[in-house]
């Protein structure tokens, strides 16, 4: 940072920090966030909304946990203030920090340090807190990540001295769980995020957004602007910028770094203004000179759709970006042959990934290449898109991964990258940019708001026999992944049923908003609210529980898909089913039960179900993972698959360790770094357990080849799984039966795995290959509604998931955790507004006191292309849980809602239309 350290100050304020004594120049009202990161290099305090909203600051003063952010420097006078870098004593981790590592409670770790802080100020004040004291401590700090559920189990579990888990010996990581093998430097507050390791020379960047949702601008007089702004070095417009459109797809840049003339949605930056910190800080934008003529919006689908409408890009007719869709079998004359039909509409609202690290990074010039630190979910697109808008070959762009605080899909698009490396690049000094909350929230993409409708029919036994769903997205200004959506989900709109007679549609419109872009799914969970609903008409009219209906319509292998593609193994629904069973009688009896008492608290039992394509929709797929030994055998597995907090680092190194015969605490790791690490693809898609896993796997079995040659063996001797390797004193040493070969190395040896998953691409009726594999799952929620008041409480979750294998299930129960109360927070509270909702007390995510407790069930029904039979996880998690919460709901109410979030004021409308039925 470049705020000199200013401890020796003659009237700073002095105060104590982690024991010692210091003295802070800043002004008296100073944020004591930014004078614990700035001044005293204590970035493990985070700012994740600079409001009092997210708790990620959450520091103890005199033992108190308060929020650093709403905390003035000259509050502290004379106090004690405790923060994250101070648990630790001597080296030791306190029993807080080794629990939250055993327990798999920090993911991404941005909370991690306010989490700790608070918990810790509950252990010192009550040394045996019981659940509910927990929960009432840690109310203040978001996660977004993990559903709480570890988080409070590892508080509680430091109630006893914790000692930390001892990782698995050669040959037992997969399957083991094992502690991240990234975890510990997230609970020290030693981990760098994207603000957190930003170079003291850097100048700041900020940028100047569009009010409006469409606006005509006229950029003033810059020259007069910087001579009145000293400190300001330069303002970049969209005559900055070489090649000014990016975009995810190939064929699609159309998002401009800077808008140029007109802006088309609120939150578009049109300019950015680069100077020294404080000057940059100091800057209204306001006072930036724009003239701004504002135009009619097309807002929402219907303004989008209507003749006549205006166009929000110019060259594409009718604001349509894509109409995708398969047909199988002839549904037309199917629905004759149907005892019981379902149709309806359904739809859904924009929704925020809300991930508590806003945009962060920084960038810097060095001769004709540049480099980029930024929090980010897939660098190599990164680098080609920076690579793109500045004009240079990708190799001449560096892209460095920092941690990321959270990703939910939102940081697969460039945000801050094209800007810091522009700034760069024209001043030649470092660029820094950290995105506000607000600006994060009005700038970045969202879920696709969508209005489903869908028919199903079925025979008198309950056999799915046809399927209709026409899906319409919003997709906002600009494509982003709008066509990943429109593709995906009429592929996934059945269900993850066997439905003969299948029409889907999908279409993404544009509109005058913020694009929409990727979000834990791609489309599919609101889509699996349209047909979840569908399957619970349909067995409640045919006069079948509705669990058996789903099983008896279950994909199994053998079974063809609509797409047309025949599963040939791995296809765990009925597992999942038949392992919820019990759970599902004993709900709804006990809300049955529960409700015969009367009065305005109803309970409900739903289920949900979902299938999930691992990767990306009929298209090549690749990850590279390498794994390389140095000549004193040090080992490190160089990754370039991020991991956003779901664990990707310490799942790769699992199976690359057994596939080599090494154990994992062996391996160091690099990973993201474009210079560094091949490419490993993006993190997305719950392909990287998957994909990047088997070739980890495959990385780890060629290095292991070539250290067996290395050594003198014999041609195939490397698979003899009977060879124990070690590496002790700089030497690989093999032992098997009693024998023993120390081997020094002479050089060093590098293994390389590769892996494009098979798919084959779509015809014009969608039929194909478009995933090699599938995940399934299905969960049930029992909720309680109160009828007058409109609240609904989800008090538990089963949630059942086929996974293939569980290569970590530590790791593997935190992604279906954390998945299911995004999905909880999807179905009854996330609504984003644009110009409403742009901050985290207008929009609302679940805290700590809405989550559930959550079961999982783990079915590993093994995917053979998979590593050690492995699929993914990451979206499937939230997929099944709105659908089973709106069952739940109906279960209790017998309302059905059609319209997600179910917020107080849709449910009481709706029960009350109900009940005038
Ligand atoms: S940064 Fe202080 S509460 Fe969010
Ligand atoms: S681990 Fe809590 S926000 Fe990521």
């Amino acid at each position: 940072m470049n705020r000199p350290r200013a401890e020796f100050l003659v009237d700073a304020v002095g105060f104590r920090v982690n024991g010692r004594k210091v003295r802070a120049a800043s002004r008296r009202d100073s944020r004591l966030a930014d004078v614990l990161r700035d001044e005293l290099g204590l970035t493990g305090t985070k700012i994740g909304c600079n409001a009092g909203d997210c708790g990620a600051c959450t520091v103890l003063l005199d033992g108190r946990q308060v929020c650093a952010c709403l905390t003035a420097l000259g509050q502290v006078e004379d106090r004690s203030v405790l923060t994250v870098e101070g648990l630790a004593q001597e080296g030791r981790l306190a029993d807080l920090q080794a629990a939250f590592q055993n327990r798999g409670a920090a993911q991404c770790g941005i909370c991690t340090p306010g989490m700790l802080m608070a918990a810790a100020d509950l252990l010192a004040r009550n040394p045996d807190p019981d659940e509910a004291e927990v929960e009432d401590a840690l109310g203040g700090v978001l996660c977004r990540c993990t559903g709480y559920q570890k988080i409070v189990q590892a508080v509680l579990d430091a109630r006893r001295s914790v000692a930390l888990r001892r990782a698995p010996p050669a040959g037992a990581a997969v399957g083991a769980r094992a502690g991240k093998v990234d975890g510990i430097p997230r609970l020290t507050g030693s981990a760098r995020y994207g603000a957190d390791a930003i170079p003291a020379d850097a100048l700041w960047l900020r940028a100047v957004r569009s009010p409006h949702h469409r606006a005509r601008f006229r950029i003033g007089d810059l020259d007069a602007f910087l001579r009145a702004h000293p400190g300001i070095e330069r303002v970049l417009t969209a005559a900055d910028v070489p090649s000014n459109g990016f975009g995810i797809y190939p064929n699609i840049k159309d998002q401009p770094v800077l808008a140029a003339g007109e802006a088309r949605f609120r939150g578009e930056a049109i300019a950015a203004v680069i100077g020294a910190r404080e000057a940059i800080e100091r800057f209204d934008p306001a006072a930036f000179p724009v003239t701004w003529k504002p135009l009619e919006p097309v807002l929402g689908l219907d303004a989008a759709m209507a003749a006549g409408a205006p166009l929000v890009q110019a060259d594409k007719p009718g604001n349509l970006l894509l109409d995708g869709g398969v047909r199988r079998g002839d549904p037309a004359s199917a629905w004759r042959r149907c005892a019981a039909i379902a149709e309806d509409t359904f739809e859904t609202s924009f929704v925020e990934h809300a991930y508590i690290e806003p945009e962060a990074g920084w960038a810097r010039r060095s001769g004709d290449r540049i480099e980029v630190h930024v929090s980010t979910q897939t660098p190599y697109m990164d680098r080609d898109e920076t690579a793109l808008v500045l004009g240079l070959k990708p190799a001449h762009v560096r892209i460095v991964p920092t941690a990321c605080g959270g990703g939910f899909g939102g940081k697969l698009d460039v945000a801050a990258q094209p800007l810091v490396a522009l700034g760069a690049w024209l001043t030649g000094k470092p660029v820094a940019c950290i995105y506000t909350r607000p600006e994060s929230m009005a700038s970045t993409t969202k879920r696709h708001p969508a209005r489903i409708h869908a028919k199903f029919g079925c025979d008198a036994a309950g056999r799915l026999i046809a399927g209709e769903v026409d899906a319409q997205f919003d997709t906002g200004a600009y494509a982003s992944w709008g066509p990943t959506v429109a593709t995906r989900v009429p592929i996934h709109a059945t269900g993850p049923y066997l439905v003969p007679n299948v029409r889907t549609r999908g279409r993404a419109w544009f509109t005058h908003c913020h694009p929409s872009g990727a979000f834990r799914g791609f489309g599919v969970p609101q889509g699996a609210i349209a047909h979840e609903a569908m399957m619970d008409a349909l067995a409640d009219r045919i006069g079948m529980d509705r669990l058996e209906f789903r099983h008896r319509n279950a994909l199994r292998a053998g079974d063809t898909t609509a797409t047309g593609q025949r599963l040939e193994h791995s296809a765990g629904l009925a597992q999942c089913l038949e392992a919820l069973r019990p759970h599902w009688k004993r709900a709804r009896g006990e809300c049955a039960a529960f409700n015969r008492r009367g009065g305005a608290l109803r309970r409900g039992a739903g289920i949900g179900c979902m299938w999930y394509g691992i990767g990306n929709t009929a298209l090549s797929n690749p990850s590279t993972i390498r794994v390389g030994i140095s000549p004193e055998a040090r080992l490190t597995l160089y990754s370039g698959a991020v991991d956003i907090g779901q664990g990707c680092s310490t799942t790769l190194t699992q199976v690359c360790a057994d596939a080599l015969g090494l154990p994992m605490q062996d391996f160091a790791l690099v990973a993201g770094d474009t210079d560094l690490t091949a490419d490993a693809g993006k993190t997305s898609a719950s392909r990287q357990a998957f994909v990047s896993g088997k070739a980890a796997e495959l990385a780890g079995l060629d290095l292991r080849r070539k250290l067996f040659a290395a050594a003198g063996a014999p041609e195939g001797e490397w698979q003899d799984r009977r060879y124990r390797l070690s590496l002790e004193a700089g030497k690989v040493v093999f032992r098997r039966g009693g024998i023993t070969h120390r081997v020094k190395l002479r050089k060093a040896l590098a293994g390389e795995g590769h892996f494009d998953p098979p798919t084959r691409p779509s015809d014009a009726d969608g039929q194909g290959v478009p995933y090699a594999t599938y995940a399934f799952a299905a969960q049930i929620a029992v909720v309680e509604v109160d009828v007058e008041l409109g609240t609904t409480r989800v008090l538990r979750i089963h949630a059942a998931h086929d996974v293939g294998r569980a290569l970590n299930p530590i790791q593997v129960e935190g992604q279906i955790e954390g998945g299911a109360v995004q999905g909880l927070g999807l179905a009854l509270m996330e609504e984003y507004v644009p110009g409403r909702t742009e901050n985290l007390h207008d929009y609302l995510i679940p805290t700590v006191g809405d989550a559930p407790r959550i079961e999982c069930i783990l079915i590993e029904d093994p995917e053979p292309l998979g590593p050690y039979g492995a699929k993914g996880v990451g979206e499937p998690g939230l997929i099944p849980t709105a659908p089973a919460i709106l069952g739940a709901i109906e279960h209790a109410t017998g309302a059905r809602m059609r319209r997600v979030p179910v917020l107080p004021h849709r449910l009481r409308e709706a029960i009350r239309r109900h009940a005038a039925r």
